[in-house]
């Protein structure tokens, strides 16, 4: 039995890649992935899912009034597809309760900085090396940890530090930030996850 993953994204989807890369190097070896759902359409990852093989959905977050609408028809989808592991790669929604309650401690997410600094509200995508850069620290990194209610607050599994430059950008630092530990962490832990699953062996 192969745990069934779902990756959730938004926008380009290189975490989304480095994960299909995992999988056909054999590095995934406990899990498959079997949907790319994209809360936005016409999102890049979408066209790397299909390359993949892998099947995707739209579930344009736009078109729904409120977020508990948003979340049945997300936790719909993803019971239809007997999903267990849900991982966030670049998704820009935020998900309520009723999905975090569906699927506790089966939520993988990246993101982009050492949390708990430059996490929570607001700090996403480029807006978290930006901060990164006004702070004028000279370390940052990226962390994979389970989702819980509280933004980029829950159980932190693994972390990588990711030295800042002098003459960074918010680019270039989002780059050797996603080069150096992004696409190395998330595909551990994807990997982590999906064999503690398989062997009933989840540590709570
Ligand atoms: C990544 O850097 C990811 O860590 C970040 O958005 C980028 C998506 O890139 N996620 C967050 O900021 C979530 N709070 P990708 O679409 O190329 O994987």
């Amino acid at each position: 039995m192969l745990a069934r993953i779902a990756v959730l994204v938004s926008g380009g989807g290189t975490n989304l890649q480095a994960l299909l890369d995992a999988q056909r190097a054999g590095k995934l070896p406990h899990g498959e992935i079997v949907l790319v759902l994209s809360s936005k359409e016409g999102a890049y990852a979408l066209e790397r899912a299909q390359k993949a093989g892998v099947e995707t959905k739209v579930l344009p977050r736009k078109e729904f009034v409120c977020q508990e609408d948003f979340d049945r028809e997300l936790v719909g989808v993803l019971q239809e597809k007997q999903i267990d592991l849900v991982i966030l790669a670049g998704f820009m929604t935020i998900l309520g309760a009723a999905v975090i309650r569906a699927y506790p401690d089966r939520i993988l997410n990246v993101h982009p900085a050492l949390l708990p600094a430059f996490g929570g509200k607001g700090f996403y995508g480029l807006r978290v090396h930006e901060a990164v850069l006004a702070a004028g620290v000279n370390m940052t990194g990226a962390t994979v940890h389970l989702v819980n209610e509280v933004p980029d607050g829950g159980r932190i599994l693994l972390q990588k530090q990711v030295p800042v430059c002098e003459g960074d950008t918010p680019e270039i630092l989002q780059k050797r930030v996603m080069e150096q530990a992004e696409w190395l962490l998330l595909p551990r832990a994807a990997e982590m996850l999906s064999e503690q699953i398989v062997k009933g062996t989840e540590t709570k």
